[in-house]
């Protein structure tokens, strides 16, 4: 490489989507390599709304890292960062571009510098799982450019280590973190629970309450539940490991009541446990409580859920309708209770199907 001319530029986009848990990861066993305190399973949503996409380059004429998210330069300082670069450039390998003349070895990776720009197309930090997104896109684009030969299971190891619920992006439909036993993390992975067409029908509303930045973050809310909250040892050990056996067995056979039932319930325990954290943690307001109001109303009035509600680390409502037809009418009856325009408007929605990962190669 040394003789070659410093002009050139080697560039990888992709677009990685976003997920929400239905069951959900809430507390780290090492917070360095980002393990959690139980498995989690989540849902890949559609990249045409929620999703990230990333170009990384590599040029001999950089000369540090660098970074920009949705156009701002961010400090690569954090060992979030450094930890995803150093796993990825451990495993880089030759690359050859004849055409542009170009020949990477792989010892070349470990001087050379790249610069990342990374954007988000939906609100950053609100409790969207931007995280999620960005660390799965860090890690896939970077691997791609560095002819990682690793598969995507060994990928969502690395992308843990960004942030936690970045490994689950890897892949799309239902997917679950396994926790693992390992202290060094090398079992605690995502795994698909099922092909991403499996469940097809499903619609997934997000009803945008606030696309401001949340107060409290994923990462210290959580490590503050571990260190006070009396109730989190119990979830973790008793009602999670029962809940996920019965969330994969509802995936499975499509058994929609189920699914809602411990969807809603696992979204209604993990604030229980954040509330009970000292000091308390208020990630959903007074809007969210009603939009939980008007759909276990409306599943009531129906005899059978149509609609299962869950909430992020914010305010915004994640609303999964059994088909198009449930959909339809839990969007008519949002824009009802929560006129446009009036003191308890929405800020925006987003409805998506389930997703695959994309690489835009
Ligand atoms: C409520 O993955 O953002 O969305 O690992 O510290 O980066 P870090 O936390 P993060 O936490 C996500 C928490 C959650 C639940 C979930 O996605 O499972």
């Amino acid at each position: 490489m040394a003789e070659q001319s410093k002009k050139w530029v080697l560039m990888v986009t992709a677009q990685a989507p976003t997920n929400i848990a239905v069951i959900k990861y809430w507390g780290k066993r090492d917070e360095n390599l980002i393990l959690a305190i139980n498995d989690s399973i989540s849902v890949t949503l559609d990249p045409a709304h929620l999703c990230t996409t990333t170009t990384v380059a590599v040029s001999p004429s950089f000369n540090q890292d660098r970074m920009w998210l949705n156009r701002k330069e961010i400090s690569l300082a954090g060992g979030r960062y450094q930890n995803c670069l150093r796993e990825i450039r451990a495993r880089a390998r030759d690359v050859e571009d004849e055409k542009k003349g170009i020949k990477i070895t792989k010892k070349d990776w470990q001087n050379l510098h790249v610069h990342i720009d990374s954007y988000n197309n939906f609100p950053t930090a609100a409790g969207l799982a931007s995280s999620a997104a960005g660390f799965a896109c860090l890690v896939f684009s970077l691997a791609k450019l560095m002819n990682v030969q690793e598969d995507n299971g060994r990928l969502s190891a690395i992308a843990r280590q960004g942030s936690g619920s970045a490994c689950r992006s890897l892949f799309g439909g239902f997917v679950k973190w396994v926790m693992g036993k390992e202290e060094n993390g090398s079992d605690s992975v995502a795994v698909p629970l099922v092909d991403e067409k499996h469940w097809d029908e499903l619609v997934i509303i997000i009803a945008v309450v606030s696309s401001r930045q949340k107060e409290t973050s994923s990462t210290s809310g959580m490590r503050e539940t571990v260190e006070t909250s009396a109730l989190i040892e119990h979830r973790a050990k008793v009602v999670v490991p029962k809940r996920i056996i019965q969330m994969e067995e509802a995936i499975q056979n499509r058994d929609f009541p189920t699914f809602a039932q411990l969807t809603c319930s696992d979204s209604n325990q993990f604030h229980a446990v954040c509330m009970d954290t000292s000091p308390p943690i208020f990630y959903m307001n007074d809007t969210s409580h009603r939009v939980i109001g008007c759909v276990e109303k409306w599943n009531r009035s129906e005899g059978t859920p149509q609609v299962a509600y869950t909430f992020d680390a914010g305010p915004n409502a994640v609303l999964i309708a059994r088909n198009r037809k449930a959909a339809t009418l839990m969007l008519q009856r949002l824009l009802f209770h929560f006129p446009p325009n009036s003191d308890t408007d929405l800020d925006s929605y987003v409805i998506g199907d389930k997703s695959i990962l994309k690489d835009a190669g």
